[in-house]
């Protein structure tokens, strides 16, 4: 079940508002945080309703889904940058909880044993956000990653890349390898919320709808995660059968 809200906006204030719960109801949650425009106004939003209230996030520890190789967290294009520019400098986050992979790690394997390592020694993550990609990618799980997967090294598709190359001045600037935390790892969170808003997600909300729970659309493994929310703007809903479709106003 899908559920439909009018727009963006609207989708912001109902995460924002879940999250707030979470946080005043167990202020040590460990959160799961996702990148991408479709999070900015979700982050926006939460800033805004978290500062009203004067929410203290300080105790929160927070494992970021993924990063592109050889981006420094202090690249403007790299995730970790995203993060510190949309959530982290907003509110009062202690940093050294806030964890994204590193980019450039001195031995990459042993950077991503360590990272789905350290997400299990905090107690696992107890809300995972999620947005999508056009060929149903979840962090950066591209298609045929297997759905045991832990934290790896990923080369991304050439439909990734170009839909990522929007925020890069050239296509030489995308990075060809990332890190993301495996499919394992984000079922293993207690609860998910999978967010997709506008037009260009129409067609993977449908793929996904449509699909078995196959490793040729990563997303679909959420079907077995009996907590998830698949969480949706009317654009993004548009192609959907209305019986899918749970629409809130
Ligand atoms: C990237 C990220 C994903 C994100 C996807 C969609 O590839 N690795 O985590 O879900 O982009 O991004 P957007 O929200 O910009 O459409």
């Amino acid at each position: 079940m899908f559920l439909v809200f009018n727009d963006p906006q609207a989708v912001s204030q109902y995460v924002s508002q879940r999250l707030i719960e979470l946080i005043k109801d167990r202020p040590h949650a460990i959160l799961g945080l996702a990148t991408g425009s479709t999070m900015e106004p979700v982050y926006q939003r939460f800033c805004c309703d978290a500062k009203e209230q004067a929410l203290d996030v300080s105790k929160l520890i927070s494992f970021n889904l993924d990063e592109y190789i050889g981006l420094s967290a202090e690249h403007p294009q790299s995730y970790h940058y995203f993060m510190n520019e949309h959530l982290f400098n907003h509110l009062n986050f202690a940093k050294q909880k806030t964890f994204v992979p590193d980019g450039k790690p001195e031995d990459v394997e042993a950077h991503c044993r360590q990272y789905s390592q350290k997400i299990v020694d905090c107690g696992g993550i107890d809300l995972q956000l999620l947005g999508i990609g056009s060929n149903g990618h979840i962090g950066f799980n591209e298609p045929g990653t297997p759905f045991d997967s832990r934290t790896h090294v990923v080369e991304l598709s050439e439909q990734t890349r170009i839909d990522n190359g929007r925020f890069f001045d050239s296509m030489d600037e995308v990075p060809s390898r990332a890190v993301t935390i495996g499919l394992q790892d984000i079922m293993d969170a207690h609860k998910v919320f999978l967010i997709a808003t506008g037009d260009n997600k129409a067609q993977v909300m449908l793929d996904l709808y449509e699909s078995e729970v196959d490793e040729r659309m990563p997303a679909s493994v959420l079907k077995k995660h009996h907590n998830t929310l698949f969480i949706v703007d009317k654009k993004a809903a548009a192609l959907l059968p209305a019986a899918a479709c749970q629409y809130i106003d």
